[in-house]
């Protein structure tokens, strides 16, 4: 029996009540993949709530001034996100959509968003069939199928890419990849997977041959290079110089 079923089961009883799920726009969606492109679902969260009450949707963030944007997103980090996100709902508004895109394609060509994110929201928000493969997924399918080459190698992504894709429940993509996520969250975790509550322990084969730890495979390490550096500090009194970077 494939581990689909089981699987979609157990996600309709212990799905995460996260706020953009409860209510799923598309726009609410979008924002929540860019925020969790970098950040642990948690710390998101809070700010997801406070960006939904400033721009509720698209029109209010182009108008936004990108000063403002910046201060809801302060402290999650990676602030390209925050002006790629401005940039994009300009881009949408000025071009006369004012709304997402629905295709995998158009979707991929607005600032921010790469393979996986087009993914993620093609098939959350639109129903498109398309396997979204991040960090938990790739374990928990190094797992279930043993897959012995490093996760994030070429062929690792090849593999885990293709059985992800194989196993894709026609019309149910959304779902699925959240499921996924959720299992990846909440139970095939990666230092103490808890495989006595995991609804498809059965069909993993790292399970059956003890090695759920030692799966995924790690890419070998690079070497860290050292590197002799000069760096200045300009201050005055008890002043520092800081520049803004654009
Ligand atoms: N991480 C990235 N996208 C997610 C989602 N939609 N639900 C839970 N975790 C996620």
């Amino acid at each position: 029996m494939s581990f689909v079923l089981p699987l979609l089961d157990w996600y309709e009883v212990n799905a995460r009540d996260l706020p953009w799920r409860s209510c799923q726009t598309p726009y609410r969606i979008w924002i929540s993949e860019i925020m969790l492109q970098k950040t642990q679902v948690d710390t998101v969260i809070p700010y997801f709530e406070r960006w939904m009450d400033r721009f509720p949707d698209i029109a209010t963030l182009a108008t936004a001034e990108i000063g403002e944007v910046l201060s809801i997103w302060e402290g999650l980090g990676y602030y390209r996100r925050a002006h790629n996100l401005h940039k994009a709902a300009r881009k949408l508004v000025l071009e006369g959509q004012g709304e997402l895109p629905q295709t995998p394609e158009e979707l991929i060509r607005l600032p921010g968003i790469g393979p996986y994110t087009t993914a993620a929201i093609a098939s959350i928000a639109f129903g498109a069939d398309v396997a979204a493969v991040d960090g938990n997924i790739r374990r928990v399918f190094s797992r279930l199928f043993n897959v012995d080459v490093p996760a994030r190698s070429t062929d690792g992504e090849k593999i885990i890419g293709s059985l992800a894709e194989q196993f894709l429940p026609s019309g149910k993509a959304g779902i699925y990849n959240q499921a996924l996520m959720d299992l990846g969250a909440m139970i095939c975790t990666p230092k103490d997977p808890a495989c006595d509550h995991c609804p498809i322990a059965q069909e993993c084969l790292a399970k059956q041959l003890g090695l759920q730890t030692s799966r995924p495979v790690a890419s070998p390490r690079k070497k860290v290079p050292h590197l002799t550096v000069t760096a200045a500090v300009i201050w005055r009194d008890d002043q520092v110089l800081l520049a803004k970077r654009h």
